[in-house]
């Protein structure tokens, strides 16, 4: 089902300055990499794509910027309108949407960190369910073995998230905030009044947790597989998540570079 209550804009991050993975990302950027038939990139546009966003803003930033443009162009043979905005310095998530808040103007948009890798179902239903509910923020939640590599949420007694933790050393949970975050033009304001945290950046799990006292935090499990490709073992891990897919006929080819 395609979004029943468009407009709902997208914004995929493609900055940072990836240390994790050197020295694939010393001179290139992270986002160009590839993860198996395509580049990182591809994925977080075709989840976009897929729920039937049409309007998408690519906040790039670091190594190889224009690679990234020349890579996805105007978006059209995507299906999508892209547009670019610059991210200088490596100041994190919620500062990266903030630079969006032109872009998105008045709608509800979805959020996908450039190297998230979503295989399995289509969001579109869930940012329908988002769209049409009360909640100011959503995400997608996942169980992970190594949850203190992430944002972890903390669950009462009767499995509600009461709180995320940034890359805790003792997680409380394993359950994980992917990147994928549902938000409403009052994200703008919170993000704006953040402070930094302990590694000095502006962290999304901050908004999500601002949300969460008078009940407008969404929160779904998500039902497919999913992989952060910042590390080379997940790096690998995406990859491996895109061969499976293809081996059971579920990848479709990566989408066609446009002719001149
Ligand atoms: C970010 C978020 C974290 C989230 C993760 C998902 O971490 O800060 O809450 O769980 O993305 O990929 P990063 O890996 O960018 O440090």
């Amino acid at each position: 089902m395609l979004l029943r209550f468009a407009p709902m804009k997208g914004i995929v991050l493609a900055g940072g300055t990836a240390t994790r993975l050197y020295p694939l990302t010393i001179v290139t950027n992270k986002h160009l990499l590839p993860i198996y038939d395509r580049p990182m990139i591809y994925y977080p546009i075709e989840t976009l794509a897929s729920m039937g966003i049409r309007e998408v803003m690519v906040v790039v930033g670091g190594k190889s910027v224009g690679d990234v443009v020349e890579l996805l162009g105007d978006g059209s043979h995507f299906g999508l309108d892209l547009t670019y905005r610059y991210q200088s310095g490596a100041l994190g998530i919620a500062q990266a949407i903030g630079l969006a808040r032109d872009f998105v103007g008045g709608d509800a948009f979805c959020c996908v960190l450039g190297d998230n890798i979503l295989r399995g179902p289509s969001l579109a239903d869930v940012a329908a369910e988002f769209a049409a509910s009360e909640s100011a923020a959503g995400t997608m939640l996942y169980r992970v073995p190594d949850p203190e590599r992430f944002g972890v949420a903390e669950l009462d007694s009767d499995g509600r998230v009461i709180g995320f933790e940034e890359k805790p050393s003792r997680p409380k949970s394993d359950l994980i905030p992917i990147g994928v975050y549902f938000l409403r033009p009052d994200a703008f304001g919170v993000i704006e009044r953040l402070a930094p945290s302990g590694r000095g950046e502006f962290e999304i799990t901050d908004v999500l947790n601002h949300y969460i006292p008078d009940g407008r935090l969404f929160t779904r499990i998500y039902e497919g597989q999913w992989a952060d490709a910042g590390t080379v073992p997940s790096l690998l891990r995406a990859a491996e998540l895109a061969r499976d897919d293809d081996a059971a006929g579920r990848l479709a080819p990566p989408v066609p570079r446009p002719t001149a």
